[in-house]
């Protein structure tokens, strides 16, 4: 497995170029985002994206997200774009927003798990842009992990989970937003929200000027949308903030090895439990961070997590989704 290192303003065009020929050669190479790490595939290559389900154990009914350089290539990606979806586009992308458009010609349906429609999205990471000019096609990217695990926010994450399964791993450094895209619906009337993600729903309403839909429930397949997915090893249960310290002891007391996402107000509380990381603050801190420290718990050995919820606004309305999908119910072992 190759190992190139390509941090932002200090890109490597030799390997850069490397990897585009793996991902034309029907191969698959993981690479940076703003969000979280995906496992590349030429988008409209079936048999390229049918290794990707095989690499992180998806089930092939789960769609996948074509990145492009830019909304210009988006000509035999999606067919059409309304108007409100054009101005999302043009408002934040690059970013991390993937639209749900119609599909195109170019988009095989394996791709899009067998849906006559396509998600798309243009990524802001400098790695992952010259990634897609010098190989000049969508990649079709889910994030790079094992399916229904916590998303990579670093290279280091990719090569734990995914070894050798993945022919090249581009390092661009930990990822900025480290929460995946929103993800919004453009194919019917209203547009709707089917997975909050790295732009807001605030910014979203207010590039729009109107309010957005958030169906509890989506019709529309979204394996993130399971309730047990985004989970670390080890069991995540959520009281409130207030709750949090109690719950842990009782929990490490009664014999479980007690991890604790410590909410900022409680910050310098002692709490009788094997592993304390005490939560950002800020919003965006939190965001960057959470996937690494759920990891990390696992890591220290913790078989139960005890966590809150943010404040559901800005970018805890994502933190939220992640944790509560986090804590839901496991498939039986
Ligand atoms: O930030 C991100 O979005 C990251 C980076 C790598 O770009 N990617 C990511 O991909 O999170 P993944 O596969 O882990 O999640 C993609 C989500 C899935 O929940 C999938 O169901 C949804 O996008 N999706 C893809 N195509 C869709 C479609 N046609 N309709 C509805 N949902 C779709
Ligand atoms: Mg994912």
């Amino acid at each position: 497995m190759a190992r190139v290192t390509g941090r932002p303003g200090d890109i490597d065009s030799a390997a850069i170029d490397r990897a585009a020929e793996v991902l034309r050669g029907g191969g698959l190479v993981a690479f940076p985002t703003e969000t979280v790490y995906g496992l590349g595939a030429n988008a409209a290559d079936g048999a390229a994206v049918t290794r990707v389900f095989q690499a992180k154990g998806r089930p092939p009914s789960h769609p996948l997200i074509v990145h492009l350089a830019d909304a210009e290539q988006l000509d035999g990606w999606a067919e059409g774009l309304p108007a409100a979806a054009r101005l999302l586009a043009e408002r934040f992308w690059p970013g991390p927003l993937t639209l749900v458009l119609r599909r195109g010609r170019r988009v095989p349906l394996e791709t899009t798990g067998g849906l006559e429609t396509v998600a798309v999205r243009v990524p802001a990471h400098p790695v992952a842009l010259a990634l897609l000019s010098a190989f000049g096609g969508g990649i079709a990217a889910p994030s790079a992990n094992r399916f229904g695990s916590v998303s990579p926010t670093t290279a280091g994450h990719v090569r734990a989970e995914l070894g050798d399964a993945v022919d090249v791993v581009l390092d661009g450094g930990p990822c900025q937003v480290g929460v995946e895209s929103t993800i919004v619906d453009a194919t019917g009337e209203a547009l709707s929200i089917l997975r909050p993600g790295g732009v807001t729903r605030e910014d979203l309403e207010a590039a729009l000027g109107r309010p957005l839909e958030v169906p509890a429930t989506s019709t529309v397949r979204v394996p993130g949308q399971h309730p047990s997915h985004y989970a670390p090893r080890a069991r995540v249960v959520l009281v409130e903030p207030e709750q949090v310290i109690a719950e842990a002891e009782r929990a490490q007391e009664s014999g479980h090895q007690v991890g604790v996402l410590l909410p900022p107000a409680f910050a310098d509380a002692e709490v009788k439990a094997h592993a304390v990381v005490a939560v950002p603050a800020s919003m965006p801190a939190y965001a960057r961070e959470l996937y690494a420290l759920l990891r990390e718990l696992d890591q220290r050995g913790c078989d139960l997590i005890v966590a809150s919820l943010p404040p559901e606004q800005g970018l805890g309305l994502a933190i939220a989704n992640r944790l509560r999908r986090a804590a839901g119910p496991r498939p039986a072992a």
